[in-house]
């Protein structure tokens, strides 16, 4: 057990005894919150993931987490054993978290709900949503017409960094689509209407959608303004 997780413990007990933590542990960045929960779904220690629940809340719910928690990695191991699994993104949407797992270039959600220090605070769940046939198509799109000029998971190059939340051109969720459909006259950003099925567009929209937020290593900086468009995982 590493030392955050051997003192949440600790605290859990002495809670147990009537004390009262005065301080909450944070977690960088909710992407951070995500890498964590991977490496720990990954490990063979789930107990680490007391170190990612929020203190505050009681030890009931605590313990309900930590249970959910094992459920959702037995499945996550049925599915696709423990060893491939990898962060793509973090989502809010509503009252839930989603963590977007990707394995062998497939997708996974798990579900929950985080505070904001990014903790968790509520049990997990997980879900296969029909979003992810989509996205996988979407990537598989976006690695052969996309990549050599807007950079690996949209980190930029010669075309704008996608990953961001800054647009140079894009000013709503239908723009988008439309940009590359049509492409950016006089500039490298040519028409895929001619080039790709409405589907392959459809897909590689999405694709970018969810890349919302990603922390990549070397990514350009942001041009344009910021405008945060909607990433919808499960339809209300
Ligand atoms: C040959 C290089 C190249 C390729 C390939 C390319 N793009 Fe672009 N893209 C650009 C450039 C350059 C711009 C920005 C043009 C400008 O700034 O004038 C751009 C702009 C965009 C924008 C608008 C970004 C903003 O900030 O408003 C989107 C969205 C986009 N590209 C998506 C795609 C998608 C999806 C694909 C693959 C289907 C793709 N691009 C393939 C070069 C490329």
């Amino acid at each position: 057990m590493k030392t955050q997780a051997r003192i949440r413990f600790l605290v859990i007990l002495l809670t147990l005894a009537g004390w009262q933590p005065s301080f909450a542990f944070q977690q960088s960045s909710l992407y951070e919150t995500g890498k964590r929960l991977i490496q720990i779904a990954g490990s063979d220690n789930s107990d680490e993931i007391v170190s990612l629940i929020d203190p505050k809340i009681d030890i009931d719910t605590q313990a309900d987490i930590l249970k959910s928690f094992i459920q959702v990695k037995e499945g996550l191991f049925n599915i696709i054993g423990k060893n491939n699994l990898e962060l793509f993104n973090v989502i809010k949407q509503g009252k839930f978290t989603y963590f977007i797992l990707m394995y062998n270039n497939k997708f996974l959600f798990i579900r929950s709900k985080t505070n904001d220090k990014n903790l968790i605070t509520g049990t997990f769940s997980l879900l296969n949503s029909n979003i992810g046939e989509k996205l996988a198509l979407g990537r598989k799109v976006y690695k052969m017409k996309c990549y050599s000029c807007h950079g690996k998971y949209g980190k930029g190059g010669i075309g704008p960094n996608l990953a961001d939340n800054y647009w140079k051109f894009v000013k709503n969720e239908d723009d988008l689509k439309n940009v590359i459909e049509n492409g950016k006259k006089g500039t490298t950003m040519i028409a895929y209407k001619a080039y790709l099925k409405p589907e392959e567009i459809e897909a590689v929209t999405l694709y970018i959608k969810a890349l919302k937020g990603k922390e990549i290593q070397n990514a350009k900086k942001p041009e344009g303004d910021k405008i945060d468009i909607p990433f919808t995982i499960i339809k209300n």
